[in-house]
């Protein structure tokens, strides 16, 4: 299975531009799966309520949703990316996974970072792995990261790579997704963005770094923290469904549930 990540300098509000930059990027090589960053469409750094109303879209029928199905038709792939989503009253900062023949799946961040909690309602959907082509994929946004019980759930529910865009600004992910890989046993690819906002009082800089991790922790590839670029790494999904570490241990199996604190 090839999978592949964009990682590119998204421009605030300019979701067309993004959506063909994305296009372009993908055009070039042949993947099965291609992750985009965490609100590829918009931008992320969003100043009011306002610009996200203006910015964000229902999901499926929303523009950014349907031009990504084309996407994958044209392309014969999947896709998932981030994008500002509009349902009711509420907005999510949402990923979806979609195919040829449409959406496959909606993931809706589950803990927000920052002044995202400014925008969005923090997700209300479960958790869930889709089956793309062999593999199973389950989908996690950016900050997700920061608590395991996000890639410990997906592996409890049998994904085999983790899809996670994302608009990084702290500087610990890309050493810490290994752990969350090795831990549970899968695949990870992390879609980062690279370049500047400056639109409220003070300026973010994504860091880059996009990676492809793999069940014992190895970073497959790593992009630069600055430059675009889309990268493919081909993987075997099957390695992710041996969570045995030598004779006697395996990481799903050995869990002592009833000595884990809940809350
Ligand atoms: C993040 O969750 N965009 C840091």
């Amino acid at each position: 299975m090839r999978v592949g990540f964009v990682q590119f300098d998204c421009r605030f509000g300019e979701i067309e531009n993004n959506a063909y930059r994305a296009a372009h990027f993908i055009s070039h090589q042949r993947a099965d799966l291609w992750v985009l960053p965490e609100l590829f469409n918009t931008g992320y750094q969003f100043v009011s309520k306002r610009e996200v109303a203006a910015l964000a879209e229902p999901v499926p029928n929303g523009p950014t949703t349907q031009r990504l199905i084309r996407m994958a038709k044209e392309n014969k792939t999947h896709l998932v990316a981030g994008l500002a989503e509009r349902s009711g009253k509420s907005f999510y900062n949402s990923s979806v996974l979609v195919g040829p023949k449409g959406l496959i799946g909606l993931y809706r961040k589950i803990h927000l970072f920052y002044e995202e909690t400014r925008w969005f309602t923090p997700g209300n959907l479960r958790f869930q792995v889709h089956p793309v082509g062999k593999a199973r994929v389950g989908m996690m946004v950016c900050f997700d990261w920061f608590f395991p019980e996000a890639a410990r759930s997906l592996a409890l529910l049998g994904a085999d790579l983790i899809a996670h865009p994302s608009n990084l600004v702290l500087p610990y992910c890309p050493d810490a997704m290994p752990t969350r890989c090795l831990e549970n046993r899968l695949f990870a690819v992390t879609a980062n963005r690279v370049g500047s906002e400056s639109r409220g009082t003070e300026t973010l800089t994504y860091i880059g770094m996009s990676e492809v991790v793999d069940p014992k922790g190895k970073i497959l590839y790593r992009a630069s923290d600055k430059n675009e670029e889309a990268h493919v790494v081909e993987i075997d999904p099957k390695l992710a469904r041996n969570k045995s570490l030598n004779r006697y241990n395996d990481l799903i199996k050995d869990r002592r549930n009833r000595f884990y604190v809940k809350s």
